[in-house]
């Protein structure tokens, strides 16, 4: 193991939506697993990006953060040459299927036009250093790219076909394909990965898990959407970086990994589980049991029934497999809530309660 160590080369690693929920806890794995590698971290800062994120690691020696767009070519191509960047390990995305049906422009933006951006940038920066063979562009997708399961379909495979439901997952389909071309028609070395929902630290208020948790602290309705009985597969965020971390190091060029918590659940059984932790958990609740505050709404218009990950290519290929229960992480997650409120009261912002408004009023 020292001798792995010892061996591993050095990298000079650009991180695209490094202030986001997912990014900056990779961000974070990264600083304190290789603390003498490069890392450049890209980000637009948009109402999901937040600075305070990774704050704490912003002053190391080897640590860069630019504020700035993913679609923006020029800086793209300047940021690669400058800082010789050999892995792009890429998260920036419009991330909230709600506010794509809200919206769909900065989602076409962002997630098909940005992702291009980047591919082609480090398209030309790659043949420009020889073509050098352990580069590597890592382009972090989702699991809804291939639609929705019924209860006895078995779960995706890498093999399943696309079928996007949302214009959130036909922007990342849309960059996937971009990705898989660059390999397959330029022999660029990128690799895909393919994820199920994630939760803890950091996961910015509107997605299920911190709504119910802030919801539930401020004695607010808990709103689940149509009967409930949708299903995802609920991966802990350390997780993935780890599996992204081994993807980067031993992942093979040109394949897709499917990356997944072995835990589905039942959207309400979800919600009533965190209500029972959070019961016996945090102190002084203004609603108790938080079972009462459980409200059914409208559904999402498009609501995937299902997702389920078949992980079983990256345990085999490259011996990954999640470590976290979901008890034991929303045990973690709500630890975290109740001692960051610092970290998520502000977040709770006049355009937040607008956007809020729209979807739930
Ligand atoms: P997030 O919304 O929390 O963060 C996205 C980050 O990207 C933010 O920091 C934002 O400022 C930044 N960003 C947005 N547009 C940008 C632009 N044009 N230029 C530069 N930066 C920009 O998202 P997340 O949940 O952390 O997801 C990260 C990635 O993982 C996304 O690509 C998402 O599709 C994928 N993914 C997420 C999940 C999940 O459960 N959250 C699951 C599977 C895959
Ligand atoms: O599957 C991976 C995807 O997981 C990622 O690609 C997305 O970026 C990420 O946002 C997430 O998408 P979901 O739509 O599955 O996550 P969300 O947290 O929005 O919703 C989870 C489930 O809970 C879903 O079935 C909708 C439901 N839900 C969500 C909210 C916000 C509710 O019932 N009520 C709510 O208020």
């Amino acid at each position: 193991m020292r001798q792995e160590i010892e061996q591993r080369k050095q990298r000079r690693i650009l991180i695209t939506g490094g202030a986001g929920f997912i990014g900056s806890n990779f961000v974070r794995h990264w600083c304190e697993k290789y603390p003498s590698d490069s890392i450049i971290v890209l980000d637009a800062l948009t109402y999901a990006g937040n600075l305070n994120n990774i704050a704490d690691l912003q002053d190391r020696d080897n640590f860069r953060f630019v504020k700035g767009d993913i679609c923006d070519r020029p800086l793209i191509d300047r940021l690669l040459r400058e800082e010789n960047i050999d892995t792009i390990a890429h998260f920036a995305a419009e991330s909230h299927v709600d506010r794509s049906i809200l919206g769909p422009d900065a989602f076409i933006k962002t997630n098909i036009v940005g992702s291009f951006t980047l591919l082609d940038s480090f398209r030309h920066y790659w043949i420009e250093q020889g073509k050098i063979h352990d580069y590597l562009f890592l382009h972090v997708s989702t699991d809804e790219v291939y639609g929705s399961l019924g209860q006895e379909d078995p779960a995706f495979r890498e093999t399943t076909a696309y079928a996007p439901n949302s214009p959130y997952s036909a922007s990342k389909a849309s960059s996937d394909h971009l990705a898989r071309a660059y390999y397959h028609t330029y022999g660029m070395p990128t690799i895909i990965t393919n994820c199920s929902n994630n939760y803890g630290p950091y996961h910015f208020p509107e997605k299920l898990i911190p709504l119910m948790c802030i919801n539930i602290l401020l004695g607010k309705p808990l709103p689940v959407y149509g009967d409930g009985q949708n299903i995802r597969d609920w991966l802990y965020v350390g997780d993935h970086c780890h599996a992204l971390d081994t993807v980067i190091h031993q992942g093979k060029p040109g394949e897709t990994y499917n990356i997944g918590g072995n835990n589905e659940v039942k959207n309400i059984d979800l919600v009533t589980q965190l209500c029972d932790l959070m019961d016996e958990l945090a102190p002084n609740l203004p609603v108790k049991p938080a079972r009462d505050l459980i409200a059914f709404v409208k559904d999402r218009p498009g609501h995937d029934r299902r997702y389920a990950i078949d992980a079983t290519k990256i345990k085999t290929e490259l011996g990954w497999t999640p470590q976290e229960n979901v008890e034991a992480g929303l045990r973690k997650t709500i630890a975290w809530y109740l001692n960051n409120r610092d970290w998520w009261q502000p977040l709770l912002s006049k355009e937040y309660q607008d956007y809020y408004q729209q979807v739930y009023s």
